[in-house]
C-alpha cells in the first residue's frame, strides 16, 4: 500500500491507499478551530501543530487500515504548493519513514492530488476530461489528458482571489467563522438568491476574477444597520454564492467539454454540484484537503531518485 501524507495548509492528514486506488484509511485532523480566532491560517501556528499531529495521525491511519509499516511499500508526500513550514513537517516525516524503512518516496504536487481524487475507487474517472479545481488557494480550469501531472494543461485561472477565498471572505463579512465556505453554503439555503444582483466578473478567455464581488458585498454590508443586516444575512449569502457559482459554471460551460469534473474544497458546495448535474464531482470527503488524494497521485508519479535532498515549494513554478 501507499502511505500518503499531506500537511500543506491547516489539515494534518495521512491515508493508506492500494496501488489499485482503494482507500483503506483516510485520517484528516483539521486545525480550523485553532486558526478561527485569527480569521485565517497563521503559518507558524500551523507548522507547530503539524509537528504535534503528524505522528499520531499516521499511526491512526495505519490502525484504521488494520495495517502496520510492513504493509507500506511507498511513501507519498505533498511537496507544494502550500505554506512552506507546514509542508516541511510532512516532507521531513516522509523522508524519515522512507529512509528508516528503505522505501521509495514520491513527491506529489498538491494540485495534482486534487485531480487524482477522481482516480480513486469508486469514481475512477478516465481522462480525457475538463476539470474545475476550486479550493481555498487555487481556481483552475484544467485539460486533463493523462493521469500523470505532465498530462494536465491549464486552460484558465483566477486573476485575483481563489473561489474558496471569495467564499471565506464573504463569510467573514457576514459574521461566519473561518473557514466560511461550508457555513455560507448552509446559510444560503435559507435565503433568496435573487435578492441581490452581485456582479459576475467578465474577464476574457477562461480566466476568473472574484475580487470585485467581495468588494460589492462589502459595500452592501456596510450600508445596512446591524438589525437589518441580521435579517438579510441569508439573502446576502444566497445571492453572493449564486454569483460565485455562476462565474464558475459559465467558464466550465464555455469550454464545451464533453466530460467535466469538479474537485477541491469548493466542489463540496451544494449549489455548484446542483448547477453541474452532469459533472463528475469528487466525493465530499475527498473535496477538502486529505491524504488519500496524495497517495492516489503518487500512483502516476515517479519516485524521487535522491529524496533526502528533496525540498518543498510554496508556490507553483
Ligand atoms: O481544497 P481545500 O480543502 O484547501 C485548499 O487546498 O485550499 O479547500 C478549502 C476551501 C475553503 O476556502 C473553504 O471555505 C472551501 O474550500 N469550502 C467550501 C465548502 N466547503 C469547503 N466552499 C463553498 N461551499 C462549501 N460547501
Ligand atoms: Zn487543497
Amino acid at each position: 500500500m501507499i502511505l500518503g501524507i499531506e500537511t500543506s495548509c491547516d489539515e494534518t492528514a495521512a491515508a493508506l491507499v492500494t496501488h489499485g486506488g482503494e482507500i483503506r484509511s483516510s485520517v484528516v485532523s483539521s486545525q480550523a478551530d485553532l486558526h478561527a480566532r485569527y480569521g485565517g491560517v497563521v503559518p507558524e501556528v500551523a507548522s507547530r501543530r503539524h509537528l504535534e499531529l503528524v505522528t499520531p495521525v499516521i499511526r491512526d491511519a495505519l490502525a484504521q487500515a488494520d495495517a502496520d509499516l510492513d504493509d507500506v511499500d511507498t511513501v507519498a508526500v505533498t511537496v507544494g504548493p502550500g505554506l512552506i513550514g507546514a509542508l516541511l513537517v510532512g516532507l521531513s516525516a516522509a523522508k524519515a519513514l522512507a529512509w528508516a524503512r528503505r522505501l521509495p518516496l514520491v513527491p506529489v504536487d498538491h494540485l495534482h492530488g486534487h485531480v487524482a481524487s477522481l482516480f480513486l475507487e469508486p469514481t475512477n474517472l478516465e481522462p480525457p476530461f475538463t476539470c474545475l479545481l476550486a479550493s481555498g488557494g487555487h481556481t483552475l480550469l484544467l485539460d486533463v489528458r493523462d493521469r500523470a501531472w505532465e498530462g494536465v494543461r491549464v486552460l484558465g485561472t483566477t486573476l485575483d482571489d481563489a473561489a474558496g477565498e471569495a467564499f471565506d471572505k464573504g463569510a467573514r463579512l457576514l459574521g461566519l467563522p473561518y473557514p466560511g465556505g461550508a457555513a455560507l453554503d448552509e446559510l444560503a439555503r435559507e435565503g433568496d438568491a435573487t435578492a441581490y444582483a452581485f456582479p459576475v466578473a467578465r474577464v476574457p478567455g477562461l480566466d476568473f476574477s472574484f475580487s470585485g464581488l467581495k468588494t460589492a458585498l462589502l459595500y452592501v454590508v456596510r450600508e445596512l444597520e446591524p438589525a437589518r443586516l441580521e435579517e438579510r444575512r441569508a439573502d446576502l449569502a444566497a445571492s453572493y454564492q449564486r454569483a460565485i457559482v455562476r462565474a464558475l459554471v459559465e467558464r466550465v460551460e464555455a469550454t464545451g467539454a464533453e466530460t467535466v469534473a469538479i474537485v477541491g474544497g469548493v466542489a463540496a458546495n451544494s449549489e455548484l454540484r446542483a448547477s453541474l448535474p452532469d459533472a463528475v464531482a469528487a466525493p465530499l470527503a475527498l473535496c477538502t484537503d486529505n491524504a488519500a488524494m496524495i497517495a492516489s497521485a503518487a500512483r502516476y508519479t515517479p519516485a524521487a531518485p535522491d529524496y533526502l535532498t528533496l525540498d518543498a515549494y510554496a508556490s507553483a513554478a
